[in-house]
Order: structure tokens, then sequence, then C-alpha cells
């Protein structure tokens, strides 16, 4: 019998964190085609946040049969991974299913292949508008990002470009938290938070540890979605996080396909998991 192993922790979990096993995976006993474009060992892992930032930022083609994507690689690390897109469209369509808010105000925490960004735009464009923020701390990749929002927004019309309002911010999602100017209290309608493990103890939680600054910036009816990066359920330290903070969670599942050589995930779906009620009230040590 073949083992269907998946590697959790979401988007990069090195070698570096745990042996990585992708033989015949589906016990089909076929030998993997050719892989191009495969991340390498993450033999360059950040150890500071100056040093993710000044990693190269490539982006690359994988095939493997008739799976084939772009893969966006920072300083060697598989950082997004096309597969993902539908998890990204989904997460982003379920925020907004339950903001009913005229305009609301996104927060899209990592800007990666651009995937959370482009489909809050679309969303955007089709409920008359939106205020979004993106926060991501590569400089390369952001650039890159607001090219690809650019001529998204070059294909509306003058009028619905209008309406949408974009604001990138090249910050530390744990620094750019604390500001109050940029991110008042109660200002946030709905986040999508999807991050990189930057140092060890971060691994499977970088989208979570902001759990309680999200508190503060989300308006209560706000919705809150990390990245999960797992088949079933979140993860008991992950759900740590939300506990006592969201009253409310639930999940839906999307199918997904990636690609042999991808570091870190091998499961056939994928959980989005959406935070609502911010328990806003209640003291805290911070
Ligand atoms: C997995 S990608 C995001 C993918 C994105 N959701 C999409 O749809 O393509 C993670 C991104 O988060 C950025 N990042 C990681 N840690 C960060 C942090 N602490 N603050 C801001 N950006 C961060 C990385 O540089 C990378 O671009």
């Amino acid at each position: 019998m073949g083992s269907t192993h998946t590697q959790t922790g979401g988007h990069g979990g090195p070698e570096r964190f745990g042996p990585y096993d992708h033989t015949d995976l589906d016990g089909s006993g076929v030998i993997p085609l050719p892989i191009m474009g495969g991340a390498k060992e993450a033999v360059n892992y950040p150890t500071t946040r100056e040093a993710w930032k000044m990693f190269p930022v490539e982006t690359v083609r994988y095939v493997d049969g008739s799976i084939r994507g772009q893969r966006l690689l920072v300083g060697g690390n598989s950082v997004m991974e096309e597969w993902e897109r539908p998890v990204e469209e989904r997460t982003i369509r379920q925020i907004f299913t339950y903001i009913s808010v005229y305009r609301p105000t996104i927060l899209i925490g990592g800007e990666g292949l651009g995937y959370a960004t482009a489909a809050a735009i679309a969303e955007a464009r089709d409920r008359d508008g939106a205020v979004i923020h993106i926060v991501e701390l590569h400089p390369e990749i952001i650039r890159e990002g607001q090219e690809r929002a650019n001529a998204l927004l070059k294909k509306m019309s003058t009028e619905q470009r209008a309406t949408i309002k974009l604001y990138w911010h090249e910050a530390d999602m744990k620094d750019i938290l604390q500001d109050r100017k940029i991110f008042p209290d109660d200002s946030i309608d709905g986040a999508r938070i999807d991050l990189y493990p930057l140092e060890p103890e971060e691994k499977d939680i970088d989208s979570f540890v902001h759990a309680e600054a999200l508190l503060r910036i989300m308006k209560p009816t706000g919705v809150y979605a990390p990245f999960v990066g797992e088949e079933d359920l979140p993860q008991a330290k992950q759900l740590a996080f939300i506990e006592g903070r969201f009253l409310n969670k639930d999940y839906t599942y999307v199918y997904v396909t990636p690609p042999k050589d991808c570091t870190y995930f091998q499961g056939r779906r994928m959980i989005v998991m959406v935070c609502r009620t911010p328990i806003k009230d209640l003291p805290r040590a911070n």
C-alpha cells in the first residue's frame, strides 16, 4: 500500500523541519515524470526578517504530468504555488459571504502570487467597491503584486476602478498591526492572513500568531481566515490562537492537485477556515 504523506505547516514546511517523502504517493507504482523548476532544499532558510527581504525572488514553472503551474521561490524556498489558487479564491469568497457592509475594508496579509488579492479585487468589482490593504514584507513581491493589480484594474471601467482603493504596505505583519494610524480600532471587515514561517517557532502558526492583534482592528462583525494548510482539521496549536478570541469558526474544503515535488503539502484537499465574531471586550494581558 502506498502512503499519503501529508507534510503539514503550509507554505514551506522546509526540509529543516522534517523529512519529506514523495515515494509512491498513491500506491499506483507510477514513476513520477521529471519535474521542472522544483523547489530546492531550504538551505537558505532565513534567520531574520531582514534576511528574508534580501532573498532573491523567482517565479518558476512546475510540471508533473498534466499538473502544471507557477511556483514562487524566495531564496529557494517554495512560498506559494498555483495549485493553491482555488483555496485562495474560495477563502476570499467565504470571507465576502459573511460581510454585509457596503464597500468593506479588507486586509490581505502576504501577497505571494497575488491570488487572494486578485480574488478580493474581483469581489470588490462585483460589489461596487472595497478598500483593500495588502501587507507584504518582501519589496520585490510587493512590486510584482502592484503590477498584477494594476493590470486587473486597467481591465475595468473608470467608474469601477474608482470604487476600489488599494493600499500597499511593505511591512512585517507583526509591526504594522500595532500601528493605530494605519489600522485604527474596529476598522477591518475581512482578513485573509497567509504568511510564511520566518523562524522555526512560527512553523504551522505563522498565519495564526496575529489573532490577538487582529482583535483590536477588526469590527465586531469581522471575518478572519488564516492559512491552515491541513487536509482535515486545523492543528490543536493553531486552534489555540482562535479559542477565546473568535466565537465562531466554520470549515469548507477545496480539492487540490499539488505536484509530487511540492515540499509542503501532498494532500488531496485543503481546509478553509473562517473565524467570525471576534471577542473584543474581554480583559487581556496586552
Ligand atoms: C504563501 S504567500 C501568500 C500567498 C497569497 N495568499 C496568494 O494568494 O498568493 C506568503 C507571503 O507572505 C509574505 N510574508 C511572510 N511573512 C510575512 C510577514 N511577517 N509580514 C508580511 N509578509 C510576510 C511572504 O513574503 C510571501 O509573499
